[in-house]
């Protein structure tokens, strides 16, 4: 991480006194307060705080567009709810008018902004009320996540997401990084688990993770996420990111991807994923490109992993595509990949039949071709793509207590992966211990 430039300007900070402004935002019952924050906030875009002020619970009724924001800060003390209406919001995000999707708040770049919840338990949540949304299964024109794009020198801290609504085509997300910079997102907690067990947090169309890494030079750590999709994805264009100290609870995984579709070249650099714990989630270390694609990911580390009733705990796939019968591509490459590091993982692999809340498909999205469901290690590597891919200290365990299996074709890797590459019983090499 470089925060030096943080440090230079905050010296001169010192030297040059200057006025800071505080924007309480004001709320009126019974109607949309974003519009007169929008109107005002023309007026702090510079060296000023905005703050939902605590005791205060804001209607967020219609999506937030921050103008370019200079050493800001957005402070919420209070509590802020999106709208319950559910065919209201639908008509309103289906109206010609509408900018597309519903982002609750959009930030549109600038420099040293920070999006900071409240640390008193009772204030400072934003209520999506997506249980509703789950219950009817509607997935339709929801209003879905944060984004923070384009900042340099950003800090998202102390968040706290209730019931997060993230499902919308073509992307979702909680909160999403894309194109910013010099990043710092601690002390996270988003909890979009469904309290009714048939009534999945899940978009059947795309992916909905809790953070959407893009960009560079950041840095996750401590967070805490209960949702129906990746824990954390690592997208195209993304170098140096840590994403440490966390627990990930329900969802897909802490993923790099997808990557290269429809011929895309894929860029990511320097990942660095490490003691997070995986609770009951479909995947552990995941990494997924699309056949067709192009381009290079290197240098990804996945260490100091504890995985509890997960079915795949490490699961590397470059042919995207035929995981969701989607093989149209006449191309046959893909990205390539270099460098991967799966260290210190311990914990136990769901090997009971497993049905995910996802899973609207017979045979699933996630079904794996002669797969025994045992495997801590799936590799399903594209030939003469994959270079220096090794696993190393993994301690799994089945929940029955049957045999733990891996899954990897010596054909598509030269490198002493760490197990004996076969589809068959987890067996360490040399490169293993
Ligand atoms: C950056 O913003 C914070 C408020 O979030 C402020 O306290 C600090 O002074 C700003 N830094 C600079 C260099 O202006
Ligand atoms: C912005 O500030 C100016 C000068 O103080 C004031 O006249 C104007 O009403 C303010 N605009 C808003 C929307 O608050
Ligand atoms: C703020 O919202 C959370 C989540 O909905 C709720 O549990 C809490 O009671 C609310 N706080 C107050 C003071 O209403
Ligand atoms: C739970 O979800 C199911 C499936 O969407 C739905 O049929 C049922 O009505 C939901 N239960 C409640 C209490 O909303
Ligand atoms: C690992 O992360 C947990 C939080 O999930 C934290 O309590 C613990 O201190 C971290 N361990 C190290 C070695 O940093
Ligand atoms: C690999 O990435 C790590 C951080 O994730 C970084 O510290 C290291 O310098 C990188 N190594 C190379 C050879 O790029
Ligand atoms: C496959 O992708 C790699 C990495 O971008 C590239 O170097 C190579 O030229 C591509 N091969 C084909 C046949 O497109
Ligand atoms: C392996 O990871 C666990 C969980 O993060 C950690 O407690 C332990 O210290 C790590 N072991 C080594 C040898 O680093
Ligand atoms: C392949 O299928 C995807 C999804 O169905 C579609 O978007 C894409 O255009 C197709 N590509 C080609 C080359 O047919
Ligand atoms: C994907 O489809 C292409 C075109 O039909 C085919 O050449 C290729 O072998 C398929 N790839 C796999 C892994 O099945
Ligand atoms: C599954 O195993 C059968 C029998 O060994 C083999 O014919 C088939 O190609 C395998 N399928 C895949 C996708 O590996
Ligand atoms: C291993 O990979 C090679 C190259 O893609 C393929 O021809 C072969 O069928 C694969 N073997 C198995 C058992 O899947």
């Amino acid at each position: 991480m470089r925060f030096t430039s943080h440090l230079i300007t905050a010296l001169a900070g010192i030297c040059s006194a200057r006025a800071w402004s505080t924007y309480v935002v004001p709320h009126i019952d019974g109607a949309d307060d974003v519009p007169g924050l929008t109107t005002a906030l023309a007026n702090f875009t510079e060296d000023a705080t905005i703050l939902f002020d605590k005791g205060t619970t804001y209607n967020i009724w219609t999506p937030l567009i921050f103008p370019e924001l200079t050493n800001v800060e957005v402070l919420i003390e209070g509590n802020l709810t999106y709208p319950e209406d559910i065919p209201t919001i639908q008509a309103i995000v289906a109206s010609d008018n509408f900018p597309g999707t519903w982002c609750v708040f959009t930030f549109t770049g600038g420099d040293n902004v920070t999006l900071r919840g409240s640390e008193d338990p009772d204030w400072g949540w934003i209520d999506a009320h997506g249980q509703a949304w789950w219950n009817q299964n509607n997935q339709e024109n929801r209003p879905h996540g944060w984004s923070f794009s384009k900042i340099t020198n950003g800090v998202i801290r102390d968040m706290k997401l209730w019931k997060a609504l993230t499902s919308c085509r073509p992307i979702a997300w909680n909160f999403k990084t894309s194109g910013s910079s010099n990043l710092h997102a601690f002390n996270n907690v988003i909890l979009a688990a469904s309290d009714n067990s048939s009534a999945f947090p899940f978009n059947t169309y795309t992916l909905c993770p809790g953070f959407s890494a893009g960009g560079t030079d950041m840095l996750f750590e401590n967070n805490h996420i209960v949702n129906g999709d990746d824990c954390i994805t690592v997208g195209s264009g993304t170098k140096n990111i840590h994403f440490r100290n966390s627990y990930c609870q329900g969802g897909h995984g802490l993923s790099i991807g997808s990557l290269g579709k429809n011929g895309d070249v894929a860029d990511v650099q320097n990942i660095l994923i490490e003691n997070v714990t995986m609770q009951s989630t479909l995947y552990g270390a995941r990494f997924k490109s699309w056949l067709g694609g192009n381009g290079l990911a290197r240098n990804i580390t996945w260490k100091d992993i504890t995985f509890n009733d997960v079915p795949f705990p490490i699961y590397v796939t470059q042919k995207y595509a035929n995981q969701v019968g989607e093989n149209n591509s006449t191309d046959t490459n893909s990205t390539h990949i270099e460098d991967f590091t799966f260290q210190n993982f311990t914990g136990t692999i769901r090997d009971t039949p497993y049905v995910e809340g996802s899973c609207v498909s017979n045979p699933c999205w996630y079904y794996v071709a002669n797969a025994t469901g045992r495997e801590i290690v799936i590799f399903d590597l594209y030939p003469e793509t994959a270079t220096n891919i090794i696993t190393k200290d993994l301690f799994p365990k089945t929940e029955t207590g049957a045999q733990v299996d891996v899954m990897c074709n010596a054909t598509t890797i030269s490198n002493d992966v760490g197990f004996e590459c076969v589809n068959g019983p987890f067996v360490k090499t040399e490169a293993g211990h």
